[in-house]
């Protein structure tokens, strides 16, 4: 199969959670990019996986269509096929790998299945050249937690990662606790503006002054304590309320604490990395990057080392699909491409991934910014 000229337009398809997503990205630019995001669920208090992938089969026909329309541009004008492979829900990954598959073999174009993670990581050079290699990466979304290390493209260190529940998990386990709706991290951050992080105290997880870079843990996260002992203070003020002070106007300040417990565990191993590895360069991605206070403390922490903070608009830094299509036209520049026997795996490898080695030193310890952008 022929390769795409670099700088032709890509055609990249989303359907790994509950965002059925198209988009036409060529040479880093976005044509077109449609996001439908399904509602069904929300009265569910989560995803159910049945209804997210008949709610793709149902939907991306039409997606895709407004996607070309959008970039006016028409399926023969493509030269070639992004679609995620993985990691996500297995039948809602199978409906678009199975669409991008059929429209690829039809045209004979070439495709490409890629690691949704990673598309994650990608979002960010759509909106800034700058966001390249070497850089220091957080990637917190519904499924993961990961805290990368990236001197190049395709080669990422993997410094930490959740032992538990994904950060995103968390700020949604913690909502349905607290009685707010799905998805939990929109309506946490909510919330928490009308109350104030400090009224109550809830644990930092692994984030002891005394971890040392040694540690094989140094650079992991933890939330699933920090989920119960919200749950446990829920149930203690719940107990308390006597008609005067119900639960619900100790929501919002509950809310602001667990949502700043979060925010401080990031931002303190997102440093942590940038002093080990000398890096001051981060890139954020995932639905959690979406989160304001997570975005403001990290940009005012790296501010004050000298660093800089790269991270998706919103809408780029949820699922969606011109991450995926820029991922695509990357790998398609390596000369790299998928079979027709290419398959969903819900727990895909990240491509590349390798963890950090704990007896090796950092670089940021010896000889300071090693980190020089190129
Ligand atoms: O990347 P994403 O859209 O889907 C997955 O790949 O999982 O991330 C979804 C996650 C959900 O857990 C959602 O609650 C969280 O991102 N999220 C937020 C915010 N917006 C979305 N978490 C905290 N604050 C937000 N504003
Ligand atoms: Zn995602």
């Amino acid at each position: 199969m022929r390769q795409p000229p670099v700088g032709a337009p890509v055609l990249g398809i989303e359907s790994s959670c509950d965002e059925t997503s198209a988009a036409v990205v060529s040479g880093g630019e976005v044509l077109g990019h449609v996001i439908l995001s399904q509602d069904a669920h929300q009265r569910f208090g989560g995803v159910v996986p049945e209804i997210a992938a008949r709610a793709h089969l149902r939907q991306l026909d039409a997606v895709v269509e407004a996607t070309f329309s959008q970039a006016g541009i028409g399926p023969e004008d493509l030269a070639g096929v992004g679609v995620t492979a993985g990691p996500g829900l297995i039948g809602a990954l199978l409906v678009g790998l199975n669409w991008a598959k059929g429209f690829a073999w039809a045209r004979g174009l070439p495709l490409l299945g890629v690691h949704h993670m990673e598309a994650h990581l990608f979002a960010n050079s759509l909106e800034s050249r700058e966001a390249r290699p070497p850089f220091v990466a957080l990637l917190v979304s519904g499924g993961h937690t990961l805290l990368l290390h990236a001197r190049e493209w395709g080669r990422y260190e993997l410094l930490g990662e959740t032992r538990d529940d994904a950060a995103g998990e968390a700020f949604d386990k913690v909502a349905r606790r607290l009685g707010l709706a799905y998805p939990g991290g929109p309506e946490i951050e909510r919330v928490s503006r009308r109350g104030q992080p400090g009224r109550y105290t809830l644990p930092r997880p692994m984030l002891s002054g005394r971890d040392s870079p040694a540690d094989p843990s140094f650079f992991d996260f933890s939330f699933s304590g920090l989920k119960t002992a919200t749950a446990l203070l829920a149930a203690e003020l719940e107990a308390k309320a006597d008609g005067e002070v119900e639960f619900e106007d100790r929501v919002p300040d509950l809310a602001a604490e667990f949502q700043q417990a979060v925010v401080d565990t990031l931002v303190g191993k997102v440093m942590r990395a940038v002093e080990w590895s000398g890096c001051g360069r981060v890139l954020l991605g995932g639905g959690v990057a979406r989160n304001g206070v997570l975005r403001s403390r990290l940009a005012s922490a790296l501010e004050s080392r000298g660093g800089e903070l790269f991270a998706p608009s919103p809408r780029l830094a949820a699922d969606n699909a011109a991450m995926v299509a820029r991922l695509a036209e990357y790998r398609f520049s390596l000369g790299e491409q998928s079979g027709l026997d290419l398959n969903a795996d819900p727990s895909l490898v990240f491509p590349g991934l390798v963890r950090r080695d704990p007896d090796l030193p950092g670089q940021g310890t010896s000889s300071g910014a090693t980190c020089i952008p190129n």
